[in-house]
């Protein structure tokens, strides 16, 4: 089943001094798929996920999602279809820091009108699945950023989305975190099916993915799929990033 397509997808920053940020892109990622974006700095892969997350509009080509298009929707129904299907997770977590870890994790479903037994029972799920249910009443500010970035995607998954969108959600982690947080990502991948698409500039992180597309100024540039060895995969991303470029500077700092 195709839970993302993506036809002749571009984008124009700008009027006057246009900018293509992106240029006729063509995806299809099947349900329970765990597709990574990479691509240099500058190549349009937040774009990209902008655009498929509907926090942007195309200029030009489609969106779908489960079959439907979501920037076709009224205001009201997109608010409640990014609210129902989509989960999103950030590179700066985008967590409320005076609220608790709990509190965070529930503000979907209290924006949905959940019960509160229900709530309840979903945080204590969630939150074992992410390791965090004994820091559920710390406040964020008094918590680390691996756990404050588990915190964000059991919010993204708590009220169990189609698809959940991930932009450098490694970015700000040491290298320990990152690899808790991707192999979180992997288990909930795995054992929920939930599809997911990752934009990362990391390597390590990439090599979590089931497939991973390369974008090269906007455009497709290759993809290539996992297998069952992740350091091989792994090896295989480096071999490409070091013939697309632009990344140099990032593959200095790499351990697998
Ligand atoms: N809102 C915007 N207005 C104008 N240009 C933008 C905007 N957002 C991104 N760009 C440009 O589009 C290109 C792609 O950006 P982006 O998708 O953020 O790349 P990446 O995430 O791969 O680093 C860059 O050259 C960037 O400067
Ligand atoms: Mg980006």
């Amino acid at each position: 089943m195709e839970m993302l397509k993506v036809n002749q997808l571009s984008k124009v920053y700008g009027d006057k001094m246009a900018y293509r940020a992106l240029s006729d892109i063509n995806l299809t990622v099947e349900k329970g798929e765990f597709v990574g974006i990479m691509g240099p700095s500058g190549s349009g892969k937040t774009t990209m996920l902008n655009l498929v997350s509907t926090i942007d509009t195309p200029t030009t080509g489609e969106v779908l999602i489960n079959g439907k298009n979501p920037h076709q929707l009224k205001k009201n129904d997109l608010a409640l279809f990014r609210r129902r299907e989509l989960g999103f997770v950030f590179q700066d977590f985008n967590l409320l820091n005076t609220l608790t870890v709990e509190e965070n994790i529930v503000l979907p479903l209290t924006l949905d009108g959940v019960k509160v037994k229900e709530m309840d029972q979903k945080v204590v799920k969630v939150a074992k699945k992410l390791g965090i249910d004994s820091i559920l009443k710390k406040r964020i500010y008094e918590i680390s950023g691996g756990q404050a970035q588990r915190a964000a995607i059991a919010r993204a998954i708590i009220h169990t989305p189609q698809l959940l969108l991930a932009d450098e959600p490694t970015g700000n982690l040491d290298s320990k975190s990152s690899r808790d947080v991707m192999e979180t990502l992997e288990a909930i991948n795995r054992e929920d099916d939930t599809t997911m698409m990752l934009v990362t500039h990391d390597a390590v992180a990439a090599s979590y993915c089931t497939r991973v597309v390369f974008i090269k100024d906007g455009k497709f540039y290759n993809e290539i799929h996992r297998g069952d060895n992740r350091q091989s995969f792994f090896q295989k991303i480096i071999d490409v990033l070091s013939i697309l470029g632009g990344n140099a500077h990032d593959l200095s700092s790499i351990r697998v």
